[in-house]
């Protein structure tokens, strides 16, 4: 597995005792570390999510850059040694830059998603959805022309699948009205594999379901990113090896309370304390 990693990457000591940092725009990322829990059950995390200045989906390539930097420097305070970036926005505009300048692995939900549609598609035919910014940034279908040649993509930025998400109408008639909407395209198109690229929409998958029949393969980056993280770590060395219980750490830049709410959404259980940062 090729990881890029910073120049300064030799001064900095990784230890497998260190945690995996994760960040998102909010609460959306949750499905990631859901995933992560999983997939690495011994592992401590701690997860940043930037409720100050969340949705990215909807800013600049400039701000979101600007904004993930800001989280990598400050995960980067909690003794991390690998970092998730979770949130699609930051990862297709920002990425490279990240891995570029700072001195760990860091790993994004673009790559092993599209990986495994490719790996899935028969027809050839990829759907992509996520925000606005991620649709703009052209990164999913960059990446499928660079993997594989020959495959149509279609995008669709579908921006009020976030606030229905954070609202909790993951499968009522309105938010199916709204995928029907959205997802026009995509069913003329005839893709056979859509990609979910937006945290939040894995928790969308039955409405989806509904609307486009079971014969369309639903790609969650959030399990595909965790199985990379793990390869990652183990190429590096870098697996915990300690038996006690993992800990899970959670800062938010605003509105702690309403991120402890909600977090059950989408982790599955109540989260008990949350730390405000910046
Ligand atoms: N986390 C964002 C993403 O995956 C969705 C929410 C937002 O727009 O910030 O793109």
């Amino acid at each position: 597995m090729n990881v890029k990693v910073g120049q300064s990457m030799k001064s900095v000591s990784l230890k497998t005792e260190n945690a995996i940092g994760v960040f998102d725009s909010g609460l959306g990322g949750l499905t990631v570390m859901k995933a992560l829990m999983r997939v690495l059950p011994t592992e401590h995390i701690v997860y940043l999510g930037d409720t100050a200045r969340v949705p990215y989906g909807t800013k600049s390539k400039e701000a979101i850059i600007r904004f993930s930097k800001e989280n990598v420097t400050e995960l980067l305070k909690h003794n991390v040694k690998i970092i998730v970036v979770a949130c699609n926005s930051s990862a297709s505009h920002a990425l490279d830059i990240l891995q570029k300048e700072f001195p760990l692995p860091v790993i994004g939900v673009i790559g092993p998603g599209v990986r495994k549609a490719v790996s899935l598609t028969k027809n050839k035919k990829i759907g992509v959805i996520a925000t606005q910014a991620t649709i703009n940034s052209s990164a999913y279908n960059d990446k499928i022309q660079e993997s594989a040649a020959g495959i149509r993509v279609t995008s669709q930025a579908c921006p009020l699948f976030v606030p229905l998400v954070e609202e909790g109408w993951f499968n009522g008639p309105v938010t199916k009205s709204v995928a029907e909407t959205y997802l026009k395209n995509i069913q003329k198109a005839g893709v056979d594999t859509l990609i979910l690229g937006c945290t939040h929409y894995p928790l969308l998958k039955t409405v989806l379901t509904k609307v486009l029949g079971r014969t369309v393969k639903l790609i969650d980056s959030a399990q595909e990113v965790s199985r990379e993280v793990k390869r990652v770590l183990e190429e590096a060395n870098l697996t915990r090896r300690g038996k006690s219980q993992p800990s899970y750490k959670f800062l938010v830049s605003d509105q702690p309370q309403h991120f402890q709410r909600l977090a059950k959404r989408f982790l599955g259980y109540n989260i008990h304390h949350v730390e405000r940062i910046y």
